[in-house]
């Protein structure tokens, strides 16, 4: 959208000063950028440049403007027009309206008066500074080849606890910012998971450790960006005592060697748990219109309808899927025929996947029905399709399987 009235504009963005009014870095843009931006964009951070400072966003503003207004950056997949979320990084309508007046009137810098422009900041970082009760780190650095090709490894790192848990809060903090694509955490109270200290995926060893059944198989699961998760109050994860926990580490390929020891912060519930919080799945073994075989040259759709046997609290939703999936609709219609949107997503990235934080706890009686609808391309039209000519893909864990899954946090 492109606006030049400047009568116009300020109606749009209800801002009640003079039409003529200039729009500034430090009054207009800076909150923008703070708000949505910065988490990632920051010395050290997920995104190749910082953008905090005036000259950080002044020296890259075509850019900005062009990344914003296309909807590329902030990377936030879930249709805005479908559901919302509580750690939604979507910019409005007006904020890249905004962005894109601040460019063509000339960059201009204004006066640093707002207190929002810290606000923000200071909550990233007293949030950052809060102690965790428990660090966990990788035995060892794990050690990447200049390869360049992707890896997937299983790191196993006890927790020590001695008593049952509660768990109120997790972060996880890659050690490599640079070549870690994502990791998930899970829970073993088996003990038998000593031996896979760096296991391969492509390890024949660790098919059969994929069937063993884990007490958690989703205690956590991090993509770049993502700020830490913290439950409701009164709501927790437990973590048995002597538990282990298990790293997956999806590591993106690497033309240089590199190393990564990565670690995850628990931070334990200080108030008394009500509720637990437990994970809830739908997988390929619900798809009503199975098998879960996508053919070569194909676009297939597959539907789930499951109902829950259970009252549900929602907390949040985690869509899943690998190269070939191309969008997910999921909406609950509940047993008095309410129908409620859950997540849209139009364009599946593998690149850019996020545990999606619902506003407030959605609950779901027992007897509602979930529904799942999800396409694949697997053409050679797909741009990461990662196998060309295409072949015949069906459900497995490595990147070149294929997934269908929205995994719930609820109580
Ligand atoms: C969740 C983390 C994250 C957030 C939030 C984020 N970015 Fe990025 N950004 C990245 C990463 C990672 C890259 C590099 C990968 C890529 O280009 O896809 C990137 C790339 C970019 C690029 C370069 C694009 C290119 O093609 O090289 C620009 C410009 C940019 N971001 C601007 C922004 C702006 C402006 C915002 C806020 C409105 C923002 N980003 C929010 C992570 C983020």
């Amino acid at each position: 959208m492109r606006i030049t009235n400047g009568a116009l504009f300020s109606s749009l963005v209800g801002i009640t000063v003079f039409a003529s009014a200039q729009v500034t870095y430090e009054n207009d843009v800076a909150p923008i950028i703070n708000n949505h931006c910065v988490s990632c964009h920051k010395p050290g951070g997920y995104g190749p440049f910082s953008l905090e400072s005036f000259s950080d966003v002044q020296k890259r503003a075509k850019f900005i403007g062009y990344v914003t207004q296309t909807r590329y950056m902030p990377p936030w997949k879930a249709d805005p027009s479908f559901s919302h979320f509580a750690n939604e990084r979507y910019l409005s309508d007006k904020e890249i309206a905004t962005i894109q007046l601040w460019i063509e009137q000339g960059l201009a810098r204004g006066v640093a008066s707002a207190v929002m422009r810290t606000d923000r900041l200071e909550e990233i970082t007293l949030a950052q500074n809060q102690d965790a009760d428990l660090v966990l780190e990788m035995a060892k650095p794990f050690e990447l080849s200049a390869d360049g090709i992707e890896d997937y490894r299983f790191f196993h790192v006890p927790t020590g606890l001695k008593e049952d848990t509660y768990v109120s809060k997790i972060e996880f903090i890659a050690g490599n910012k640079r070549y870690l694509h994502h990791s998930r955490i899970m829970v073993d109270t088996s003990g038998q998971t000593q031996g896979i200290d760096g296991l391969s995926e492509f390890d024949p060893l660790s098919r059969a450790f994929q069937k063993m059944p884990l007490m958690d198989e989703f205690l956590y699961g991090w993509v770049p960006g993502n700020l830490p998760v913290s439950f409701p109050e009164r709501t927790a994860k437990l973590i048995p005592a002597g538990a282990d926990l298990i790293f997956n580490i999806h590591y993106a390929p690497s033309a240089e060697e590199a190393s990564d020891r990565s670690t995850i912060k628990l931070y334990f519930a200080k108030e008394p748990v009500d509720h637990l919080i437990k994970s809830f799945y739908i997988r390929e073994d619900d798809i009503a219109n199975g098998p879960f075989i996508i053919r070569a040259n194909e676009k297939p759709k597959f539907y789930v309808s499951k109902t829950i046997e259970e009252d549900m609290h929602v907390v949040s939703l985690l869509p899943h899927m690998h190269f070939l999936g191309k969008n997910m609709t999921a909406l609950a219609i509940t047993p008095d025929e309410q129908e409620i949107p859950l997540i849209r997503i139009n364009d599946w990235d593998f690149n850019w996947q996020s545990t999606y934080l619902l506003e407030e706890s959605l609950f779901l009686p027992k007897g509602t029905v979930l529904l799942l609808v999800a396409e694949y391309d697997n053409t050679a039209d797909n741009p990461l399709n990662p196998v060309n000519p295409p072949k015949d893909v069906t459900y497995g864990w490595d990147s070149t399987d294929e997934m269908m899954n929205l995994i719930f946090y609820y109580y």
